[in-house]
């Protein structure tokens, strides 16, 4: 469904990635500045349309295996959440914020967009990873629910990485973040 949404001045729309988003998507993406891309990569340091085409026809398209929310002014993408996995037991929670559209609760909007419809969708929990010095962002996951339950150093960067578990179906976080840790 789609739905607008206020920040302080702007009005965006907020919707599910349609394959004719590709285009746009990736230039959103090939437009995050240096220090975004440190720590939001999903794609890579770069992308290109039929990689983006790819992530939009899994989103109910050909297959129901991602959910991939977008804010769009205008023509323009301005931020992107999603969650990927969704035919696996570890449906993992990405975000990412055009860097002159920081700071204005959009990345807050989309999260909780996107976590209502991992709950809606009966998830017993979501995962993600986050660079443990991107402060503002696991704040914002830890005001949401998330719990660190690991950290690691990657081989590809050379970056800390926290790994943080939401569980959604009540019970206690923490005990839920170690069992997945047990568990791989
Ligand atoms: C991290 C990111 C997604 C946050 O999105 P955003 O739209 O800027 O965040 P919001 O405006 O919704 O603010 C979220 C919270 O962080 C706080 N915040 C935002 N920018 C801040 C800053 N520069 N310093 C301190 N706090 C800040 C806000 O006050 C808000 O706190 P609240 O929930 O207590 O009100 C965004 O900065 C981004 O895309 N960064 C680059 C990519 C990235 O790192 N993605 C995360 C990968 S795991």
């Amino acid at each position: 469904m789609n739905a607008h949404a206020m920040t302080d001045q702007t009005s965006f729309l907020i919707r599910r990635m349609q394959p004719a988003d590709a285009e746009t998507l990736a230039a959103f993406y090939n437009g995050l500045s240096k220090a975004s891309i440190r720590t939001f990569r999903p794609l890579g340091t770069k992308t290109a349309a039929d990689v983006c085409l790819k992530l939009a026809l899994n989103n109910g398209v050909e297959k129901d295996i991602r959910f991939d929310l977008l804010a769009l002014t205008g023509p323009r993408v301005v931020g992107w959440c999603f969650l990927w996995d969704l035919d696996t037991d570890k449906p993992m929670f990405g975000l990412g914020i055009a860097d002159d559209h920081h700071g204005q609760g959009l990345g807050g909007t989309l999260m909780d967009r996107v976590m209502q419809t991992a709950r809606d969708r009966r998830l017993a929990q979501v995962f993600l990873t986050v660079v443990k010095d991107n402060v503002v962002a696991w704040r914002l996951y830890e005001k949401r629910g998330f719990v660190r339950y690991d950290e690691y150093i990657s081989k590809d960067d050379g970056e800390t990485y926290l790994r943080m578990a939401c569980g959604l179906r009540g019970g206690e976080p923490a005990e839920q973040a170690a069992s997945v840790k047990r568990g791989g």
